[in-house]
């Protein structure tokens, strides 16, 4: 259900989302005192303490990662990495990581801060906006797409390929996406098989021509490798993004002064990130296989069976951070799992922080002030990232 405002006003009052009934927040502190493990409506078992997390996504011999329905079908699409266990993943993992280096990750500070720059400049234009729109998808898809060497001409058809499968993504998971993402999916496919024929031919200094020369003593990525590997960065690397700067303009809104405070003292940004990521964690949950009969707190997960360790209910878990339903913008340590742990831990991590803290020193650069205009929990709160969050700005004077 969502809770409007009235429209922008001179002092917006902060909705207050923890007072809604259908406030996910309070549902996952129940399910950590009295059943932190048990069965969602769709017969999934659900995890919600931190250690209990913790230990899922360290032992990927119990759980396993192949998860989609699809998985090994014989389509010639290669399996996502995200989704296989070793040895498989251990050798995509490692030829990934020889392209996926400190270096290339830094050079995207320059390029980020020029495009973001140009993106919040256009917010500020006027006093009401939609975030989303307006920077929080636009940033990381345009982060991706020069990771992958796509060219200005074909930014559009980029966007809208990833928009398409973003749309439909609960089913090009672990579904059957439909006519217009699968249309999608072969045209992205199309695009980039030439170009990585050209690559091939011709080096350029991006990530994808990296992966494409990319050789370990096990060999080279394959065509559906490399493809898959493209859909992997927008599926993993877009919506996270997108949610962790929608989350720190939320916090803003939420904590009255947050905003003031930090814009008086920018070097303390990252560690704002690590509890935005923390207090609203981007992926909320993941998804592995029992590969074993487990018993835990008394209940047995049955070998085969699906298991969602809740990534957002662990980050509030009280028997690991005081306050944990406090935002604490200094809080240190901060041993958030907001990007995993273990095999699969988050391979984009230092650059999504990068994201987060460029487009939130932006923010703090060129305003006064933010609020969330419409506090929609079903969007805030849904699996991926909010389609449209609109809000009022005061533009620094
Ligand atoms: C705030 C933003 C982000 C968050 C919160 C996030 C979170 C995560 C988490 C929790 C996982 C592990 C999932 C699991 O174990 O099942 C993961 C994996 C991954 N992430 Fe991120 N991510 C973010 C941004 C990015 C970006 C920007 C990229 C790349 C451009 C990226 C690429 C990946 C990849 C490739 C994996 C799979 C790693 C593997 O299977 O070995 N992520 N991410």
């Amino acid at each position: 259900m969502t809770e409007d405002s009235d429209g922008p006003t001179e002092n917006p009052q902060p909705p207050s989302p923890e007072q809604a009934p259908e406030d996910v927040y309070a549902e996952w502190a129940e399910l950590r005192a009295e059943r932190p493990v048990s069965r969602n409506e769709n017969d999934i078992w659900r995890v919600a303490r931190y250690a209990d997390v913790r230990e899922i996504l360290k032992d990927h011999r119990s759980y396993s990662s192949e998860v989609a329905q699809r998985f090994g079908d014989d389509d010639g699409s290669a399996p996502l990495m995200l989704f296989s266990d070793p040895p498989e993943h251990d050798r995509l993992r490692n030829l990934v990581n020889r392209a996926f280096t400190p270096r290339r990750i830094a050079e995207q500070a320059g390029p980020i801060e020029a495009r973001c720059e140009a993106l919040v400049q256009d917010l500020v234009s006027s006093s009401e906006a939609d975030l989303v729109e307006s920077l929080a998808a636009p940033l990381p898809v345009g982060v991706i797409a020069t990771m992958l060497g796509v060219e200005d001409g074909d930014f559009a058809e980029f966007k809208r390929w990833s928009d398409t499968i973003f749309k439909d993504i609960g089913e090009v998971l672990i579904g059957t996406p439909s006519e217009a993402t699968q249309a999608a999916g072969a045209e992205m496919a199309g695009y980039f098989l030439e170009r990585i024929a050209e690559l091939r031919r011709k080096p350029q200094p991006h990530l994808l021509s990296d992966l494409v020369h990319v050789e370990t003593e096990e060999g080279r990525l394959t065509d559906a490798e490399l493809l898959m590997f493209c859909g992997l960065l927008l599926i993993a690397g877009n919506e996270t993004t997108t949610s962790l700067i929608v989350g720190g303009v939320r916090v803003f809104h939420e904590i009255p002064g947050s905003f003031e405070r930090l814009k008086a003292s920018p070097e303390e940004v990252p560690s704002f990130i690590e509890e935005t990521l923390r207090y609203h964690s981007p992926f909320k949950v993941t998804l592995r296989r029992a590969a074993r009969d487990i018993e835990l707190h008394g209940e047995t997960i049955a070998a085969g069976e699906l298991v969602l360790p809740m990534i957002a209910s662990a980050n509030r878990d009280e028997r690991v951070f005081d306050r944990a339903d406090e935002f604490v913008a200094d809080r240190s340590p901060n041993p958030h799992l907001a990007f995993g742990l273990g095999i699969h831990s988050c391979l984009g991590s230092t650059l999504a922080r990068m994201e987060g803290r460029i487009a939130i020193e932006s923010l703090l650069r060129h305003l006064d002030g933010i609020q969330l205009a419409k506090i929609d929990l079903a969007e805030l709160d849904g699996f991926g990232a909010p389609t449209s969050v609109p809000v009022t700005l005061q533009r620094a004077a």
